[in-house]
């Protein structure tokens, strides 16, 4: 998109000359002569950066610089002074000019401070749009549950969010603990500083300790210049210590000491950090049995779970797992470009009947092989195979005796072969080794049963 600039100027060389350049430079040029005229292409326009003169007859260019701050503060504006005033542009910086020209001017000068300046704030609108993005992902919204059991878990998310206690988040994996995180970082009033993770499960002690303080230069081998730390990172913020509960005792300790003093030193340093940061903890494991094993320390945990929410598992709110459903076929063919319109409900209660041991995720994964798979636009019992009960992969309800033992038998046949695809990652040499049967044979069943 063009850049739209308003140039006011009184003088009319002065005004075409402006005119000329950002025109040969692909700008979208409006012009005003006065403060009044450009307030009122103001509003007419839009214009993305604004460049004033300050002396000009009508409203000079301090009273349009105050209205332009006052109504229109997210509009950079520059001004032009006559050098020997140049107290003003002082004044204007004060009021809240973006920066100043003096007169005579420079075409270059103008062009590389209004080219900077609306690179800068095309930044901060760029920047603006993400976190309203990221905000509009974590709304409450967007995390799925209607369940009495989910909904107490809203409001308790909603209530923690405002305050800046460290909270511990437990439940299965899968269950949408990081989600739960995020949510609560951008409902709180530390939504506009960073919200940083670290997944405290796959790094070496020694790699997670320099991950989350940093180290100085030398402080071991491979520490070839000075590293900030998640800690640091995350100042004014919100930090994410997920999976806290595989951290070594060594390393509880200086989490400790940090979550206590507020301060630290980076690896092989002496200068003392002290950070502003809210903790947010997320774990799998069962931290009362580990402490009674000694592997995770009593203060620790304490510190840690002054605010404990727990998110259950689907298979206790087994009524959200219709919405879940759709919710997830609606982000899926919005990414595939599919239109799976409907559910069989069979199949429909057979995804309700199931228990999930890998939570949402799995369910999430679910659908997206079956979105990706389906041709049909329907969800039917064949897209799910994995997840039949064996009852129904057997001799289950849809097998129709009725039809004669030979159609019974094909259904059957087919319903194997396409659990057995499934399981194989749709590998069809692999699939007809499991199946025991040569390849040939194997396409031709796959020919005969309309399965590609
Ligand atoms: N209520 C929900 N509504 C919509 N999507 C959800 C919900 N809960 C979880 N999800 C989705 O399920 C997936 C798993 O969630 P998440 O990563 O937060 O789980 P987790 O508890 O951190 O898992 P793990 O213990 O394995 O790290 C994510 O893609 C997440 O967006
Ligand atoms: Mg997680």
């Amino acid at each position: 998109m063009k850049t739209r600039i308003l140039l006011v100027e009184d003088l009319p060389d002065a005004l075409e000359l402006m005119v000329d350049l950002f025109s040969n430079k692909g700008y979208e040029v409006d012009t005003a002569t006065n403060g009044v005229e450009a307030i009122r292409a103001i509003k007419n326009k839009e214009p993305d950066i604004i460049v004033s003169d300050i002396q000009m007859p009508v409203m000079d260019g301090m009273e349009l610089l105050k209205n332009v701050t006052k109504d229109y503060p997210y509009i950079p504006v520059i001004m032009v002074t006559a050098y020997a005033t140049i107290d003003s542009a002082v004044e204007a910086m004060k009021i809240g000019a973006k920066d100043y020209i003096t007169k005579p001017l420079r075409l270059d000068e103008i062009l590389a401070k209004v080219e900077r300046i609306s690179q800068l704030n095309s930044l901060i609108k760029e920047n603006e749009f993400l976190l309203n993005k990221l905000q509009q992902k974590y709304d409450f919204t967007n995390i799925i549950g209607k369940t009495d059991k989910i909904k107490q878990l809203f409001t308790l998310v909603q209530d923690v969010a405002s305050t800046n206690t460290t909270v511990l988040i437990r439940g299965e994996s899968g269950t949408g603990k990081e989600l739960i995180a995020n949510a609560i970082h951008y409902n709180s009033a530390r939504m506009k500083r960073p919200f940083v993770k670290v997944n405290c499960g796959v790094l070496a002690e020694s790699l997670l300790e320099s991950e989350l303080f940093g180290h100085v230069r030398g402080a071991f081998t491979g520490a070839i210049k000075d590293k900030v730390g998640r800690f640091e990172l995350a100042h004014g913020g919100t930090l994410f210590l997920d999976e806290i509960g595989d951290i070594s005792l060594n390393m509880q300790l200086k989490l400790l000491r940090v979550l206590q003093e507020g301060e630290f030193e980076r690896v092989g340093g002496t200068e003392t950090i002290k950070v502003d940061v809210r903790i947010l903890a997320a774990t799998n494991k069962n931290l009362e049995e580990a402490m009674e094993k000694g592997t995770f320390r009593n203060d620790l945990y304490y510190r840690l779970n002054v605010i404990p929410i727990e998110v259950p598992p689907l298979r206790d709110r087994s009524d959200d797992i219709q919405y879940l459903v759709y919710h997830f076929i609606e982000k899926f063919n919005k990414i595939y470009g599919k239109n799976i319109r409907d559910i069989d409900p069979k199949a429909m209660s057979i995804l309700k009947n199931y228990d999930y041991p890998g939570n949402i995720r799995e369910l999430e994964n679910l659908i997206e092989r079956i979105v990706v798979l389906n041709k049909s636009g329907i969800i039917e019992l064949k897209d799910l195979p994995s997840i039949l009960p064996a009852e129904e992969n057997v001799a289950g309800s849809e097998i129709n005796i009725k039809k004669g033992l030979v159609r019974a038998v094909e259904d059957f046949e087919k319903r194997l072969i396409l659990q057995a695809l499934e399981e194989n990652s749709y590998n069809k040499v692999q699939t007809a080794k499991v199946l025991q049967i040569n390849r040939s044979t194997f396409m031709s069943k796959l020919k005969k049963y309309d399965i590609n």
